[in-house]
């Protein structure tokens, strides 16, 4: 319960409670002080009128012809509750409908009194008030007033039901506000709900949204897309985890498992140098992958490695053909180089290099004969490297998944590598703002490498780096 109050939903439903009682209230109080003093002004205005009356006749008649009038209006039972009482200037009655003039008289306002007066009904007598006026015609008073119990009775109706619908208004601002707050506290409870579960392990959990579109299924949505893309990260670092995991498990127990069948033998130097150099060449491809996976995860993060730097991406590409020259040679395929003389490009000259060698290493390794070749070419603002072969291709509907961390064709198992070469390539694409596709050579495969040229500008002898 204290927290209930601490909250901003209690304190913001405070606020519009205060709000609305004081509206009510003031809308009551208006309505109260216009409609109360209503029949107050009727008698008012009658009994005005009626003295404006009398004296008229007066004036006409005299005073003779104004007692008989008082007399004949006295008369009856109090016409209308009005009342009339005329003395002469010592208060001693001579016409009227009052036992005698008034003893206690309080002025209101000028020229109007109020008074007591004594009322016989079958159950006693009762006092009542009276609103009048006085007049003086030649010496003799005249009072005309009239009972004012009708206003009385009226005012007290108009308060207690303007009391009724204020309590009854104040009341339902209350449960309003309270149902209001529950409101809003429970979409926050929600929120906070789901984050609990989540922060205890359960990365499934979504925050439930109501599909009003209100700002809480604004957040809702916002936080859902968030936690997605959590999930989607966590999944693919999960699998890179998994296939790291079983990659690497599966070279590193055969290699144990080699030394320590040796070691059970019967010593004998010729054959320990042949395990000790099988070894040596299992752990530099095991170095391999992991090198392979540190340099995708680090042109993934594209933090560390400089990309600003203007390097030549026609040198970088001979230097790298050079190098693979003598595979070539060996495996008895033609490679054949064509580059401008320089195509200047932002970006880091070791990753660059790396993702070079990995299409050249593929197209050599993949083809069995024929030839294949390196072009590196400008195309308006784009620079473009494609590595061509003659070898078997890659099925159109393979080519995007070859992309993929550890994914290996099935009819390259029997060649040396670790799957890693084309997600290297691709990361190095992404960091340097460019794309690699993969497209038909009919027959063999078509590597397209993009990324943005650097616009008409030579790159400074200062980033020139030896290649790598
Ligand atoms: N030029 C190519 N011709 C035919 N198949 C290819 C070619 N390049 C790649 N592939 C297929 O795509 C797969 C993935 O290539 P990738 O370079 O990522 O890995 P890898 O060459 O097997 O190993 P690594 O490059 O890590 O040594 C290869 O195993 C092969 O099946
Ligand atoms: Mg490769």
């Amino acid at each position: 319960m204290a927290r209930f109050f601490n909250t901003n939903a209690f304190r913001l439903a405070a606020l519009y409670f205060a709000l609305f009682a004081g509206s009510v209230l003031a809308l009551f109080a208006f309505f109260y002080l216009s409609t109360a003093g209503f029949i107050e002004t009727q008698i008012e205005q009658t009994v005005g009128a009626e003295i404006r009356g009398l004296q008229e006749q007066y004036e006409q008649l005299g005073a003779a012809g104004l007692v008989a009038l008082v007399r004949e209006r006295s008369l009856n039972e109090r016409v209308d509750n009005m009342i009339y009482v005329m003395t002469d200037p010592f208060l001693h009655e001579i016409a009227g409908n009052l036992s005698a003039w008034p003893r206690t008289i309080t002025p209101v306002k000028s020229g109007w009194i109020t008074f007591p007066f004594d009322v016989h009904t079958r159950n006693g007598t009762v006092v009542h008030t009276a609103l009048g006026t006085q007049l003086i015609v030649g010496g003799d008073r005249l009072l005309v007033a009239r009972d004012l119990r009708d206003a009385t009775v009226f005012r007290q109706h108009v308060l207690s039901t303007i009391a009724w619908a204020a309590l009854i208004s104040l009341a339902l601002g209350i449960i309003g506000g309270l149902l209001m707050t529950r409101q809003m506290l429970r979409r926050v409870e929600s929120v906070a709900n789901t984050t609990r579960h989540i922060i205890h392990g359960d990365l499934a959990q979504r925050i439930p949204l109501t599909g009003s579109g209100d700002e809480f299924d604004q957040l809702g949505t916002n936080l859902n897309a968030m936690l997605d893309q959590i999930e989607r990260l966590m999944a693919g670092m999960r699998q890179v985890a998994d296939n790291i995991a079983h990659d690497l498990r599966t070279p590193l127990s055969r290699l144990r498992s080699r030394l320590e069948v040796t070691l059970l033998e019967r010593p004998n130097t010729t054959r320990y140098a042949e395990v000790l150099t099988e070894t040596i060449a299992e752990a530099d491809q095991l170095l391999g992958t992991f090198n392979a996976l540190l340099s995708i995860a680090e042109a993934e993060a594209g933090s560390r490695r400089d990309t600003a730097t203007v390097v030549d991406l026609a040198e970088i590409a001979r230097n790298v053909a050079e190098l693979y020259e003598p595979v070539a040679d060996d495996k008895g395929l033609t490679l054949t180089i064509g580059t401008p003389d320089s195509l200047p490009v932002r970006g880091d000259r070791h990753l660059l290099s790396q993702a070079i060698a990995n299409l050249l290493d593929n197209a050599l390794k993949y083809t069995p004969s024929g030839s294949v070749s390196l072009s590196v070419s400008r195309d308006d603002g784009t620079a473009r490297i494609e590595v061509v072969d003659t070898g078997p291709g890659i099925p159109p509907d393979r080519r995007d998944v070859v992309f993929d961390r550890f994914v290996r064709l099935e009819g390259s198992r029997s060649t040396p590598g670790n799957g890693l070469g084309l997600s290297l390539v691709r990361a190095v694409a992404i960091l340097h703002g460019g794309n690699v596709r993969l497209a038909d050579n009919a027959p063999g495969l078509k590597a397209i490498f993009s990324l943005p040229a650097v616009q008409a500008e030579t790159p400074r002898a200062s980033d020139a780096r030896p290649a790598a």
